[in-house]
C-alpha cells in the first residue's frame, strides 16, 4: 500500500503504541483486500460494545488500546448489554452491570462519546452524501451508503476502532465507485407500509440475495418511504442477506448515479409477503415480551407510541429501546412520562439482541424482522412480526 508520510510515521510508532497498533490492523486489511491507499475518515461507529461479545479477551485489547490512543474523529458507539441508567430496572445482573461499565470506561478513555446506538445518524454522528466513514453496524452501514449515500465497508470491531483512533481507512470496497453498481433488479408490485411491513420486504430480498450470491439490489416500485421505514429495511436486509447497500427508485440518492442492472430481475408480490410474514411468526407462540426500537427508535416512534399508550397499562413486560439522547428529547416532550406510566420501560442505549436476556422469555413481539432473526438465534425465544399497533395491542390486552 502507499502510505504518506502521516500513515508512515503512525506506522513506525511516532504517535504512540495505539495509533502504531491501529495502523498495523489497517494496513493489513489495505493489504488483503488490495487497496492501494488509505483515506481519511469523517466519523467512526463501533461494534462489538455489549460485555457479551467482548468477553474479558476484547476487554483487556480496548485496555491496551486505551492506555495512550486519542480518537482523531467523531466516534459513537453501538448498542451496550445494558441501560447504565437503569440497568436494575430491565433485571440486569450486578456483575454484568461493573463488566459492561469497565468497557465503556475504557472507550471514553479514548475520547469516544459514549452514546451507544445503532441509529448514530439520528443522534449526530450523520456524514453527508459522499463522504467516506467507517461504520460497523450492519443496519447502520447499510443505511449510511444507501440512504444517506455516504461510503463505509462493513467494519469489525477492531478495524472501526483503528480507523478511530488514526482518522483513515485503507480505500476499498464501498468507498469505490466500481463497487458500489446495483446488481440485482428487483420489481416490488405490492403496497409497502410500516416499518414491520419494510422489514418483511428486507427478508425476502436478503434471503433472495443470499441464493443468488449477489450483495447490491436495485429496487423499484416503492412510491415512498419514511426514514423508520427505510432503517428498518436495512437492518432486515443487512440481516438477511448481507447487504451493505441497495439503491432504491425516486428514494435513494444514488439510484441514478449507475447503470440500471438489467441481467437478474426478480419481482415481488402481495403472496410473497404474506408468506415471508408467516415466517415470522413461530407457531404457538406465547408472548411475554414487547420489544419497540429495532433499530433504535427515532423520536417520531416514541412521539407514535405516547400516542398509542396513552391512559393504558401494559401487562407484558415491554421495552422501548432507543439512544439516550433520543430519551432525552422524549422526557422533555413529555413522551417519556405518558410511556412510563402505563408500564412501559425505556432501555436506552442498548436493545433486546445484545442485552443478557436469553431464554428469559418464552415469546418477543416486535415489529422488526431483525429482531426476529436475533430472537430465536441468540436468545431461543419464540417470536411474532407485528406492527407497532398490534405490539401495543398484544402488550396491553
Ligand atoms: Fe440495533 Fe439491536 Fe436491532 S443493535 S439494529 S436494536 S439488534
Amino acid at each position: 500500500m502507499r502510505l504518506d508520510q502521516e500513515e508512515k510515521d503512525m506506522l513506525e510508532g511516532k504517535y504512540g503504541k495505539a495509533t502504531q497498533k491501529s495502523m498495523e490492523i489497517l494496513t493489513t486489511l489495505g493489504d488483503i483486500f488490495d487497496a492501494e491507499s488509505m483515506i481519511d475518515v469523517h466519523g467512526v461507529q463501533i461494534a462489538g460494545v455489549s460485555y457479551v461479545n467482548l468477553g474479558e479477551a476484547g476487554l483487556e485489547f480496548l485496555n491496551e488500546m486505551a492506555e495512550d490512543g486519542k480518537v482523531r474523529v467523531l466516534t459513537t458507539l453501538n448498542p451496550a448489554g445494558m441501560d447504565r441508567e437503569n440497568w436494575q430496572a430491565l433485571g440486569i445482573d450486578k456483575e454484568f452491570a461493573k463488566n459492561q461499565n469497565r468497557a465503556i470506561d475504557a472507550f471514553a478513555k479514548m475520547g469516544i462519546i459514549t452514546t451507544c446506538s445503532c441509529t448514530p445518524y439520528l443522534i449526530g454522528n450523520n456524514p453527508h452524501y459522499g463522504q467516506h466513514i467507517a461504520w460497523a453496524e450492519s443496519s447502520a452501514v447499510c443505511y449510511s451508503n444507501s440512504v444517506i449515500g455516504a461510503r463505509t465497508n462493513r467494519e469489525g470491531g477492531p478495524s472501526a476502532l483503528a480507523a478511530a483512533l488514526t482518522g483513515k481507512t485503507p480505500n476499498y470496497g464501498y468507498h469505490l465507485d466500481q463497487n458500489r453498481h446495483g446488481q440485482v433488479l428487483v420489481k416490488v408490485n405490492a403496497p409497502i407500509k410500516g416499518t414491520d411491513e419494510f422489514g418483511v420486504l428486507g427478508k425476502i430480498i436478503g434471503d433472495k440475495l443470499v441464493d443468488l450470491g449477489k450483495k447490491i439490489p436495485y429496487i423499484t416500485g416503492i412510491p415512498s418511504a419514511t426514514v423508520e421505514e427505510l432503517k428498518s429495511f436495512c437492518a432486515s436486509v443487512a440481516t438477511y442477506g448481507g447487504t451493505a447497500l441497495f439503491h432504491m427508485e425516486d428514494i435513494t440518492p444514488e439510484y441514478d448515479k449507475y447503470p440500471r442492472p438489467s441481467e437478474i430481475v426478480f419481482k415481488i408480490d402481495q403472496n410473497d409477503l404474506d408468506i415471508a410474514r408467516v415466517e415470522l411468526i413461530d407457531k404457538d407462540v406465547e408472548i411475554d415480551f414487547v420489544s419497540i426500537g429495532c433499530p433504535h427508535a427515532s423520536i417520531h416512534e416514541i412521539a407514535n407510541l405516547a400516542n398509542l399508550l396513552k391512559g393504558k397499562k401494559v401487562k407484558k413486560e415491554f421495552w422501548i429501546t432507543t439512544a439516550r439522547p433520543t430519551k432525552k428529547i422524549a422526557d422533555e416532550a413529555g413522551y417519556s412520562k405518558i410511556i412510563e406510566d402505563s408500564g412501559a420501560k425505556f432501555a436506552a442505549d442498548t436493545c433486546c439482541v445484545v442485552a443478557p436476556i436469553k431464554g428469559r422469555f418464552k415469546g418477543i413481539m416486535v415489529d422488526s424482522a431483525k429482531a426476529c432473526y436475533y430472537g430465536r438465534a441468540k436468545n431461543k425465544f419464540k417470536v411474532k412480526i407485528g406492527s407497532i399497533e398490534e405490539c401495543v395491542e398484544e402488550a396491553t390486552k
